[in-house]
């Protein structure tokens, strides 16, 4: 596939994008989606805002930084279909859970279903709130693989049975994933957000790594929270975070840390200070004010559709090769939904006992990093150790090949 914008020809996805980035030439990289990275490009523009507040700190403070936030949410308002009144930039998807779970007013005995596959720190923040203001937790377990219908199909069940307990409090909110971080599946999120909404469940969700891997349209979905990382998929620098609200809940939701702006508001409809409190303190902007640029150079390069693309296909076909390698399997369904850009590989069956109890995914990692100059997550479901590997536009199959060599040195050395 050669792509083209005006007279140059752009080049094939694969190793040569790496000059684009900062990442050393050694480097094997396939863990995209834990950490992200981005191009010169942003970097340079990172540096031009930050070089330009410092000329006037109180002109960029009080008047400039507002106006390149606006422009900056209004290029995401568009690629995600939602009025961008109702997206507040936050630091992290970590940050944007705590804003929405630490300040919505639920009671105590209210009930929160949540995936057991949640990620870690949104984990903590719910078990904050069963701690704190008493609310109730329903985890439910998900071992994959799975049909997209089965995932569906108990959350339904786990609803129903809850609802239909008389007297007892109803379920108030739902906290899915769209892409989960371990496994890292795509999970059917439209129709589980459909069925919260069916049966009157707010819906939280976690789409810490939607924009830049998979479509999303807002207006069509209507979460009552999303939010996702620009710093993921989208090549911002690390620290740009989207939060959307839809406007019957804004006047409930308040920053992890209170502004000037904060009024109490009893009926969540009232959107007056929504944009007020959630506009950013005195920090360091410059990485929310890089979503133009990223925008620009992913446009620059074929844009959106071209990228998804490649990083699917390169995380399916880098995944099957892993898999023949290490004899295992790919994690994936019959409808083939599970893989976005990135894919799951099982290990095959290798002897911990020379790994501290519980260690040995971070021994694994570790090994990779020190001795392999490669990331990857490894982790644990349903019985089995997995990989996770991420698709994207710097790598190809010789990255994938270079994983599965580590790997199997790895495992050989334990099974000695
Ligand atoms: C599914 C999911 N949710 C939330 C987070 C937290 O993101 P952040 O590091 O931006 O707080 C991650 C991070 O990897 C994630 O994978």
């Amino acid at each position: 596939m050669t792509l083209s914008k005006g007279d140059e020809p752009i080049p094939k996805f694969g190793r040569a994008y790496r000059k684009d980035f900062s990442l050393e030439s050694s480097y094997i990289p396939v863990n995209h989606g834990s950490f992200g990275t981005f191009p010169h490009v942003v970097k340079e523009q990172l540096r031009k805002y930050q070089d330009e507040c410092e000329l006037q700190p109180d002109r960029w403070y009080r008047y400039e930084k507002e106006l390149h936030l606006k422009r900056n949410l209004d290029c995401i308002s568009r690629l995600i279909h939602c009025d961008a009144k109702d997206l507040a930039f936050v630091q992290n998807s970590s940050q944007a859970a705590n804003t929405v779970l630490r300040s919505y007013p639920f009671k105590k005995g209210d009930k929160i279903i949540c995936l057991q596959t949640a990620y870690v720190n949104v984990e903590k923040t719910l078990l904050y709130i069963r701690d704190k203001y008493g609310v109730q937790l329903l985890p439910i377990e998900l071992n994959y693989p799975l049909e997209d219908e089965e995932v569906v199909q108990k959350i339904r069940e786990v609803i129903e049975a809850e609802h239909a307990k008389i007297g007892e409090p109803k379920i108030i909110m739902g906290v899915i994933d769209a892409i989960c971080s371990a496994p890292g599946v795509r999970l059917p999120f439209e129709s589980i957000a459909s069925l919260l909404k069916q049966h009157n469940i707010l819906s939280l969700i976690d789409g810490a790594h939607v924009l830049g891997q998979i479509e999303i349209d807002i207006e069509a979905l209507d979460p009552d929270f999303f939010f996702t990382n620009c710093h993921k998929w989208l090549y911002t620098p690390r620290g740009c975070t989207i939060l959307y609200v839809a406007k019957r809940n804004q006047g409930y939701i308040h920053p992890t840390t209170i502004n000037f702006a904060y009024e109490h508001h009893k009926d969540g409809a009232i959107t007056s200070t929504f944009n007020l409190e959630l506009s950013p303190p005195t920090i360091d902007c410059s990485n929310y004010l890089c979503v133009e640029t990223a925008l620009k150079y992913r446009e620059s390069i074929g844009g959106e559709e071209k990228i998804r693309q490649y990083t699917h296909d390169i995380a399916v076909k880098g995944g099957q090769l892993v898999a023949e390698m290490l004899g295992t399997r790919v994690m994936e369904n019959s409808t083939k939904t599970l893989t976005a850009s990135m894919v799951n590989v099982e290990l095959p069956h290798f002897e911990t006992s020379k790994i501290q109890n519980g260690q040995v995914a971070p021994y694994i990692i570790k090994k990779l990093v020190y001795e392999h100059n490669m990331t990857a997550l490894i982790y644990e479901n349903n019985g089995k150790y997995w990989i996770r590997l991420s698709g994207q536009i710097y790598v190809d199959l010789n990255d994938f090949k270079a994983v599965g060599e580590a790997l199997l040195s790895i495992i050989q050395e334990l099974n000695k």
